[in-house]
């Protein structure tokens, strides 16, 4: 289990409106709050958002272009529905934007948020774009009072999360599962 003692006192220059696509625009088509993500990538813009509601097909596809196995649409639905948070990276199209991005987190909303389902599209990659999410997944957690936030981590994304701050098995704790048959 990795654990972030969210305490960095980080800045987050992406989370600006300044330049690029009009702050209205970004609202009317993403929901209230969102913003663009700027990264150096010509001739495209990516926004987030916390209000546009999910295609679910579009946001299993992604999932399962990263690897993971198809989950039935009603309880990914309602999984959603109960999460304390779901950020979506758009591909910004007027008409039709398109989910590149993707993570969500549960908890109690006072003492403890797990990350999950941390999705960059194949395609999108190696850009930067996954550091933003967690950059901005963590912030929205410290925003809503929580202090300590987990996540299970694939083997091959140890590094990820530990170039970011995040403490593997911390005081040697190990995660422990339990599953139905
Ligand atoms: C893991 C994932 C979200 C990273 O997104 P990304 O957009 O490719 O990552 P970034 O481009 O923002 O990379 C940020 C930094 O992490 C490094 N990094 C990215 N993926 C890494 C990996 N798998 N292992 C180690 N380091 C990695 C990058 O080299 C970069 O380093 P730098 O800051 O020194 O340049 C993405 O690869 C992904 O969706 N993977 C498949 C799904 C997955 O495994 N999710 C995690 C579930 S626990």
């Amino acid at each position: 289990m990795i654990k972030d003692i969210a305490s960095r006192k980080s800045r987050f220059p992406f989370m600006r409106n300044s330049v690029g696509l009009d702050i209205d625009l970004i609202e009317e088509i993403y929901g209230k709050g969102s913003f663009e993500c700027h990264l150096p990538n010509e001739g495209q813009h990516f926004i987030f958002s916390q209000s546009r509601p999910f295609d679910l097909i579009e946001l299993e596809q992604l999932l399962q272009s990263v690897g993971w196995s198809r989950r039935p649409l009603k309880r990914v639905k309602k999984a959603l529905d109960n999460s304390l948070l779901k950020v979506g990276l758009w591909r910004h199209d007027p008409k039709f934007p398109r989910l590149i991005g993707f993570a969500r987190c549960t908890g109690d909303g006072i003492l403890e948020a797990t990350v999950w389902d941390v999705a960059i599209s194949p395609i999108y990659q190696g850009s930067g774009f996954g550091k933003k999410l967690m950059l901005y997944v963590i912030k929205s957690i410290k925003e809503m009072g929580i202090k300590r936030i987990t996540l299970f981590a694939d083997p091959g994304v140890i590094d990820f999360y530990k170039s970011q701050g995040w403490t593997l098995d911390p005081k040697g704790m190990k995660c422990a599962f339990w599953y139905a048959n």
